[in-house]
């Protein structure tokens, strides 16, 4: 591992010299147009290849968990910046799966409200673009990392000691029993069901980052049907997403994020070599159900990510500055993007025709279009995500499509303050650099709460 590095990057032959001098490669190309052609996803077409990954906004009505004007404002911004997919952020199942009290959640009662998010998000983007898009949403439930009134309130489906510690919790604590997640698996199939009414064209259920269902990938020491063997520990997601894929017309998909390496020592990671106490990335069984998965119920792209955010974040989103309290990463950002990429690289050729989609390419600002170009035109990936540079720069996608550049003073700086604002649990998300009038407030809102819990 090299020495952490923050951007000091400003033309491109400086990163390509980085890369050399770090004995690193990652393809990189003038050829931006690539990012502006079509997708055909069987009867679904994408007007190009930019998504919006899913980013959680915590800024739900507490009351009923419904869409506030903030999150219609956050997925205007998306719709009217020109990708051509959003991938709407992590809904929740139940309220004890909130990983805050503000976390949305699709009910019965507030259907009528995300009826006209979703309406309302495709005609931004059909009135700045004329382009339909195709609209995806996250099912999930927050497990460990639970905090329904804004207080850890973990449902383990495992112990793992390494997490256990960062959830305050050990050995004692009760794990969720196989009788309970037998129940939650119908409350996961009926939220689906609501989201193909609220006019969601595909849904998928989180099993990355360590949450509820990417957490049961690990769950080796685990006893009964859902635990030990390959076959119990898939059990819950290949069970839902079979059971969605049989109810659905063929309206609307299932399709998958998933985790390609949550890198506990094993036996309690996933995607990790199968030798006591390795992390060594294996990524025989991500692979294998990757595969099952798209197989199974007919899936028109595929998504993942690896690690754990709320534990070794470096990982998942390469960043130039930790959140509060967390040590700097022990590599250079651009080890993690080049980790990041060759995943994506191994499951696309894996997954062969059917669009894969990448992520955590942040931390190279205005250098992401011509990674993303190159990345495409090597054949490493199809599709390019963007997380908090969708929610720092959403007009990126018109620039680069305009100009084939991006402003480097409108690129998210990676400074991680958004998910500051996630980990204070107090403030609304969004990013307080570029969108400051009214995330600063929040951030601020979340830092004086944490200094009073005498936690900043
Ligand atoms: C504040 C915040 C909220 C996020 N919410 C979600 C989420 O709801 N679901 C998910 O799968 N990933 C979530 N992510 C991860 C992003 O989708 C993305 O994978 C990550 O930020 C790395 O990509 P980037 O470099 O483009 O930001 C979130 C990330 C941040 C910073
Ligand atoms: S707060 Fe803004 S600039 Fe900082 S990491 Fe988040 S999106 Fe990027």
């Amino acid at each position: 591992m090299a020495e952490f590095k923050k951007f000091a990057l400003p033309l491109l032959e400086d990163l390509e010299n980085e890369l050399k001098s770090l004995g690193l490669s990652l393809p990189i190309s003038q050829n931006t147009f690539i990012l502006g052609d079509e997708v055909d996803l069987g009867k679904w077409k994408l007007p190009n290849r930019f998504i919006v990954q899913p980013m959680e906004g915590i800024d739900g009505d507490p009351a009923d968990s419904s869409p506030s004007e903030l999150t219609f404002r956050r997925y205007r911004r998306f719709a009217e910046g020109g990708a051509g997919l959003i991938w709407f952020e992590a809904v929740v199942v139940e309220p004890e799966g909130k990983s805050n009290p503000r976390q949305l959640m699709i009910t019965r009662e507030n259907l009528d409200v995300w009826k006209r998010l979703v309406d309302e998000t495709r005609e931004a983007a059909r009135k700045k673009w004329g382009h339909e898009i195709v609209t995806i949403i996250q099912i999930a439930h927050s497990g460990r990392w639970s905090k329904p009134d804004g207080n850890p309130k973990p449902v383990l489906i495992h112990h793992n000691p390494q997490l256990d510690r960062a959830v305050h919790v050990d050995n004692s604590y009760p794990l969720v029993s196989d009788d309970v997640l037998d129940l939650l698996q119908d409350k996961f199939i009926d939220v689906c069901k609501l989201a193909a009414q609220a006019g969601f064209d595909g849904i998928e259920f989180k099993a990355v980052h360590g949450y509820f269902t990417g957490e049961m990938l690990c769950a080796y020491t685990r006893e009964g049907k859902y635990g030990g063997s390959y076959e119990n520990r898939t059990r819950f997601v290949r069970e839902c997403t079979a059971r969605i894929a049989d109810s659905f017309d063929s309206n609307h998909f299932v399709t998958a994020r998933l985790t390609m390496y949550e890198p506990s020592p094993f036996p309690y990671g996933w995607g990790v070599k199968a030798e006591a106490g390795s992390s060594e990335l294996d990524l025989t069984e991500p692979l294998k159900f990757a595969r099952e998965l798209v197989d199974s119920a007919d899936m028109p792209l595929f998504n993942y990510s690896i690690g754990y955010p709320r534990f070794g974040p470096y990982i998942t989103r390469p960043y130039n500055n930790p959140i509060s309290g967390v040590a700097l990463p022990p590599e250079h950002p651009l080890e993690g993007i080049v980790r990041f990429q060759q995943i994506g690289k191994i499951l696309q050729g894996v997954l062969g025709e059917i669009p894969v989609a990448t992520a955590a390419l942040g931390w190279l600002r205005h250098h992401f279009p011509y990674v993303a170009a190159g990345l495409v035109e090597q054949g490493w990936i199809t599709l390019i995500g963007q997380g908090r540079g969708s929610i720092a720069y959403p007009d990126s996608v018109e620039d680069i499509l305009k100009t084939g550049t991006m402003n480097p003073r409108k690129c998210c700086i990676t400074c991680s303050l958004c998910s500051q604002i996630m980990k204070d649990v107090v403030g609304r998300i969004g990013c307080p650099v570029r969108d400051g009038e009214i995330y600063k407030p929040e951030l601020q809102k979340g830092r004086a709460s944490a200094r009073l819990k005498g936690l900043a």
